[in-house]
């Protein structure tokens, strides 16, 4: 089966790359590089053994994606591609709404044109916005989202509901993605965000091989177990091994399907910094601060349905993912200070 990942350079996308090859998927990536690096395809490579078909290019290039649709004969697409920095959106969302709008639709008259009939979104539980409660099913209602990158999530599932209403025979999973943190055991592959990073774990990362000096924790006033926010944090391998259970569930001719992929458990700042001194035998420094403008209290997923229709369980904890995001980021300022 020969799947087109989108954004398969990226953080989530790489590693779902991997997941495929490892279960016999044959994966052609096209990305820009806007958020990601050519030098990741030779690492897909080391790791698999297999080196994916590679087209540096925008997805909104509709010509392009016309010339490499009418070559490879997709049978599937999973869609990575696009903005994901929450802050940068709210500054500039017309650069948000038109590059992940306008890349969904070229995919999606692509799929009509050279009949390509299964389609995995990346989407994301910021579409439940302000969770009226805890733990999220699929059928907690979807709100407008605290931010435009969180808006096109919500915009691209109801566009994708409305085509699935006419395209009969296609099919079409929303996968609702917690908070994914870790990185690739070989340490590879991991998210290396330029800049100061927006995330917890990426920042936690950077104070741990001492980029920066401590953790600013955006408010212990909450009303959780310790004060702190609690999220859903979820290892980017089960991830990117559930786009692999989710592609054989097309296969099933489901028509559309939504799945939270999250482990179920939630976890607070605090609890996330001890796991991550447990895990890799670094003390990491940190001070309290006001709560961050958009943040919830608390968001996790119940993974029900997940596990049920999909078979979809976490094989890593929380520690693992701090482990080898620790050991992936030691690995990356190395080779980057080492050129
Ligand atoms: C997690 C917790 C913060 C940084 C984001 C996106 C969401 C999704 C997942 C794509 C919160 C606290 C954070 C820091 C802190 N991405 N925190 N100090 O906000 O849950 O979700 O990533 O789909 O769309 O919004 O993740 O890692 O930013 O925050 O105390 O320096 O850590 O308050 O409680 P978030 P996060």
């Amino acid at each position: 089966m020969k799947v087109l990942v989108t954004g398969g350079l990226g953080f989530i996308g790489s590693h779902t790359c991997v997941s495929l090859i490892e279960n016999g998927f044959d994966v052609v990536i096209i990305d820009n590089l806007y958020n990601s690096k050519e030098v990741v395809l030779d690492r897909i490579e080391t790791i698999t053994g297999v080196r994916p078909t590679f087209y540096k290019k925008d997805v909104q290039d509709l010509e392009s994606l016309r010339e490499i649709f009418k070559k490879e004969h997709f049978d599937a697409i999973i869609h990575f591609a696009g903005y994901k920095a929450v802050g940068e959106s709210v500054k500039k969302p017309l650069m948000y709404y038109e590059n992940n709008l306008e890349s969904t639709f070229a995919l999606l008259k692509c799929m009509e044109e050279f009949d390509v009939k299964n389609f995995v979104f990346s989407s994301s539980a910021t579409v439940y916005g302000l969770p009226d409660k805890v733990p999220l099913t699929e059928d907690s209602p979807v709100k407008s989202a605290t931010s435009p990158y969180g808006e096109t999530k919500v915009m691209i599932e109801r566009i994708l509901t409305d085509i699935g209403n006419v395209h009969k025979d296609w099919n079409i999973a929303l996968l609702r993605y917690f908070n994914p943190i870790g990185a690739h055991k070989s340490g590879l592959l991991g998210e290396d965000p330029n800049g100061i990073p927006n995330n917890l774990l990426p920042y936690i990362n950077k104070v741990a091989i001492g980029l920066l000096p401590k953790v600013n924790v955006f408010g212990n006033d909450y009303p959780t177990p310790d004060g702190t926010g609690v999220r859903d944090y979820i290892h980017v391998v089960d991830l990117a091994y559930g786009h692999v259970l989710a592609l054989k569930k097309l296969s099933t001719n489901p028509g559309l399907v939504i799945y939270n992929l999250g482990t179920g458990k939630g976890t607070s700042v605090l609890e996330v910094i001890k796991a991550y001194e447990k895990a890799t035998g670094v003390k990491i420094n940190y001070v309290i601060c006001p709560r961050r403008d958009g943040d919830v209290p608390e968001n996790y997923a119940s993974t029900t349905k997940a596990e049920k229709e999909l078979g979809f369980k976490c094989k890593y904890n929380i520690e693992d993912a701090c482990r080898d995001g620790y050991n992936f980021q030691k690995a990356e300022f190395e080779r980057q200070n080492n050129k």
